[in-house]
């Protein structure tokens, strides 16, 4: 039974009717542009087909009630008290709650069951998706209109000031506004957005190295810190603003460790623009060329890869069928992201696994993803 249907059945038992509503947030793979959205550039993520899902009621008073199938715990808080709990997956809920009200959102309270399979930690976005459910669902239960831009912003705020996650738009805004069949080309300063096809006979594969990182670890701050320096010490609002000659033309300005993080992200602006053009001509070779440039400049310049990223981009490269593999997500573990010959893929991802198995003795979750469209909701009866 999948994670919809789990909802739905532990719903009735628990609640004694049919929910009323049903949500569904998907997680995301960020085909490339890392590291770039805080940065105002460029992203090209798609939503995927593994996504949070919660079957609910509205209730009449301004508790919340919810039960994560995932961590088998029922937890509940009141929309008028908001205190936090210690870290947890109800966090995540209460803080898109508190968000929405701090944009001055009348919020109703409401009673349901979670359950997703979007691989928690994985760089996927499970906390994003969990949010971004969260946030459609008080939006249905409250009588909100529904603009995934806006909705993004608040889900950020949620995790950057309740959670304490210091992350960029990206997750919550394609998990929001993710298009079937696509992805999508978010510029993270005007936050425009333009659906762009894998190209034919293409497929993207999820390689999860099965090592984890901690994003609230010191790591990704730090990248951000040395980003913003680079900007103030070329004297720019944000590293978007910089050509790759600008960069070299400067380039005596700014320490050594400080041009490396500022040259990752200038190419990497570029590599994403270029990719976005590459998919529309149903250019797979090339893109995956600036899939392949792109992890090395995430491992070289950018320093936020792991031997086992590393190991696992390799082992796709080698199999027969990719065009290119990168790690994806904040990096120090998680998923590669490789372009794959659709009629290939099954092969490759056996291949792959066999590979990185005698490489590095760890056990890799290998699937393919296809791009579904951002967070939705239905009523009982549609
Ligand atoms: C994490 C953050 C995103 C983005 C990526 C790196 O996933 O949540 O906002 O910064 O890292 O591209």
């Amino acid at each position: 039974m999948g994670p919809a249907e789990r909802v739905a059945t532990v719903f009735r038992a628990r609640f004694g009717s049919e929910p009323a509503l049903r949500v569904r947030a998907p997680g995301r793979v960020n085909l490339i542009g890392e590291h770039t959205d805080y940065n105002e550039g460029f992203v090209l993520p798609m939503a995927i087909d593994r996504a949070v899902r919660i079957a609910l009621r509205p209730r009449s008073d301004r508790t919340v009630l919810a039960a994560s199938l995932d961590f088998a715990e029922e937890k509940a808080f009141c929309l008028d008290d908001f205190a936090r709990d210690g870290p947890g997956w109800l966090e995540y809920v209460k803080g898109t709650a508190w968000a929405l009200a701090e944009a001055g959102h009348r919020l109703i309270g409401w009673e349901g069951v979670l359950a997703g399979d979007v691989p928690i930690g994985a760089g996927l976005s499970s906390s994003a998706a969990l949010e971004m459910a969260a946030a459609r669902a008080f939006s249905a239960v409250s009588g909100l209109a529904w603009d995934p831009v806006p909705m993004a912003g608040l889900c950020r705020r949620a995790e950057n000031e309740w959670v304490g996650v210091g992350c960029g738009i990206m997750d919550p805004l394609i998990v929001g506004a993710g298009r079937e069949g696509h992805a999508t080309l978010v510029d993270c300063r005007s936050l425009e957005m333009r659906p762009v096809p894998l190209p034919a006979g293409t497929v993207a594969a999820v390689l999860d190295t099965s090592t984890r990182r901690e994003l609230t670890g010191s790591a990704y701050n730090e990248r951000r810190a040395e980003c913003e320096q680079a900007a103030r010490l070329l004297g720019v609002e944000a590293l978007r603003d910089v050509s790759a000659a600008q960069l070299h033309a400067r380039r005596g300005s700014l320490p050594e460790v400080v041009l490396r993080r500022a040259r990752h992200i200038v190419a990497e602006n570029e590599r994403t623009l270029e990719a976005a053009d590459a998919m529309e001509d149903g250019e797979a070779r090339r893109v995956g060329r600036l899939m392949n440039e792109s992890h090395a400049s995430l491992r070289d310049d950018f320093e936020v890869s792991s031997p086992a990223l590393d190991a696992m981009a390799e082992c796709a490269r080698e199999a027969s069928g990719c065009y290119g593999a990168r790690m994806t997500g904040g990096g120090f573990g998680g998923c590669v992201v490789a372009l794959v010959d659709e009629a290939a893929a099954r092969a490759f991802l056996d291949g792959v696994g066999r590979r990185y198995r005698d490489l590095t003795g760890l056990e890799p979750t290998l699937y393919l993803c296809r791009p579904e469209a951002g967070a939705s909701v239905t009523r009982v009866g549609e």
